[in-house]
């Protein structure tokens, strides 16, 4: 009898240990590695659920996952080498597996999206630049690769509801070939700072 007892309550540790190994990395679901890495990491700057409060760090809430997982192997590979990036981002980046960028890609994309807070004159002119161009100048319509309300779609970003200061810094940096991309350093070439902010009242949200 006493035996028994004793033969019961080994298999009992055992099963604890064996589901408490669970936990352990390599075995530990996506959501879960996503989640720990925000802890200890990505929150300092962008936040629990990627709506950072500073406008110097991009909200991250609703953005596509394959846009993140491309721009996180970006600076892992150093190929996003703008100042900013290699100052902030090179470093973090460093640390992470495929494995890992993956689970956070799906992680951000998968909570709320910030709205943008459009309206007044200056957000009417971007809405017509955000819908139709400007082919005088040879700029082509935002909406036809971010989609008509900006939400973006595969690797290209969603730019609807982002911080103005960090819209305005970005499409600086296109356009001073800082930041490279032929899709947008063709959109940004011929651009005026007038309208960047125009586009930025109609797209941003401070
Ligand atoms: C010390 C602050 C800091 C930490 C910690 C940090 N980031 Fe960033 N992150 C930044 C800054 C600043 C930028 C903007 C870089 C630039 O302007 O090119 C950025 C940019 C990004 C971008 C590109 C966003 C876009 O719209 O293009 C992604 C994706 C990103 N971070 C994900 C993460 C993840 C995931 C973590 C955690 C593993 C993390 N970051 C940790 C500061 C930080
Ligand atoms: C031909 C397709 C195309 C058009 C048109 C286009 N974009 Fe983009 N845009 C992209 C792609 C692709 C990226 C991702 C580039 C990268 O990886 O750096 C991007 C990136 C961006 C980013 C960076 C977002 C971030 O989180 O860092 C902003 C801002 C942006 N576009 C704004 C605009 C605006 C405003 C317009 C219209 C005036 C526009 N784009 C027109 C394809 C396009």
């Amino acid at each position: 009898m006493r035996n028994l007892h004793i033969v019961a309550l080994a298999a009992a540790l055992f099963l604890t240990a064996m589901s408490s190994s669970a936990a352990e990395p390599g075995t530990q679901s996506a959501a879960s590695l996503a989640e720990a890495k925000v802890a200890s990491s990505c929150q300092k700057c962008h936040g629990t659920t990627g709506d950072s409060v500073s406008p110097i760090y991009p909200r991250l809430n609703g953005q596509q996952a394959d846009y993140i997982t491309a721009q996180l192997k970006a600076f892992r590979g150093r190929r996003r080498g703008d100042t900013r990036a290699q100052g902030y981002m090179w470093r973090v980046a460093r640390e992470l597996d495929d494995k890992t960028i993956a689970a956070l890609g799906q992680y951000y994309a998968s909570q709320k999206p910030t709205q943008p807070q459009t309206g007044g004159a200056l957000a009417a002119e971007g809405e017509k630049i955000f819908m139709n161009g400007d082919p005088a100048k040879g700029i082509a319509a935002c909406q036809q690769c971010h989609g008509k309300d900006g939400e973006g779609s595969g690797s290209v970003p969603r730019i609807a509801g982002q911080h103005s200061a960090y819209f305005r810094m970005v499409m600086g940096g296109y356009q001073l070939g800082l930041r490279q991309n032929e899709s947008m350093r063709a959109v940004t070439k011929n651009m005026t700072n007038r309208q960047i902010e125009a586009l930025s009242s109609y797209l941003s949200n401070d």
